[in-house]
């Protein structure tokens, strides 16, 4: 487990030491691999984890709130009993811990991996947490040994994958790369 805080904090160490979990705590609720994360706008921390199981009506509901479509949950269950990592991000709260971020990866577990369903609840957007699930996401991809990483973006979103190193594939239209070197 990791604690991790943002760069653009305001907050005095006093705030955060009284905020922060423990690391029993973030395992209990969380799992191994979760991470905590504070940004200025929040005194609860949000943590990123590949390890907590989602409620696939709250997953549902998030996606919905983003704009996409209503999935049959049969389905979603199985795409996501199917992917290679998923990754959730809460905002903490110790019996009912608020799915606000997700993202999936399918691959084969060694040298490829694509994204899906990158999604952070419209109320959080703009805060820095889409950027911190991307860099979750990816460092557990790292971790597995992962070569390569692809996504496919809708136009209105390129940019924010641009920002985080993400190359445009050549026709530049809507599929982009990663490689680990
Ligand atoms: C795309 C999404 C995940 C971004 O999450 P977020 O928490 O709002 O993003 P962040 O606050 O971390 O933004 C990180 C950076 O990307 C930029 N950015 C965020 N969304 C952007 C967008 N749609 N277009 C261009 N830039 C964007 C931010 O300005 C910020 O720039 P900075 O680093 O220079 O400050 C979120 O807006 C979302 O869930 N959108 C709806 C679902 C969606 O389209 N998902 C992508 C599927 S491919």
């Amino acid at each position: 487990m990791l604690n991790i805080g943002s760069k653009k904090s305001r907050w005095s160490s006093g705030w955060k030491k009284e905020n922060t979990l423990s690391n029993e705590i973030l395992k209990n609720i969380y799992g191994d691999q979760a991470i905590q994360y504070f940004n200025e706008d929040n005194p609860i921390p949000f943590v990123f984890s590949d390890s907590k199981s989602f409620d696939l009506i709250e997953l549902e509901q998030l996606l919905q709130a983003v704009g996409w479509g209503r999935r049959p949950l049969r389905r979603v269950k199985r795409a996501i009993d199917n992917s290679l990592l998923k990754v959730g991000l809460w905002q903490h709260d110790t019996k009912f811990p608020r799915l606000i971020g997700f993202a999936r990866c399918t691959g084969d577990g060694v040298i490829d991996a694509t994204i899906w369903d990158v999604a952070i609840n419209p109320v959080y957007q703009g805060t820095g947490l889409g950027k911190e699930l991307m860099s979750y996401l990816m460092n557990r991809l790292k971790n597995l040994g992962i070569k390569r990483v692809t996504l496919f973006a809708d136009a209105d979103v390129i940019t924010f994958y641009k920002r985080q190193g993400w190359i445009l594939e050549p026709r530049g239209s809507k599929c982009a790369f990663w490689y680990s070197n």
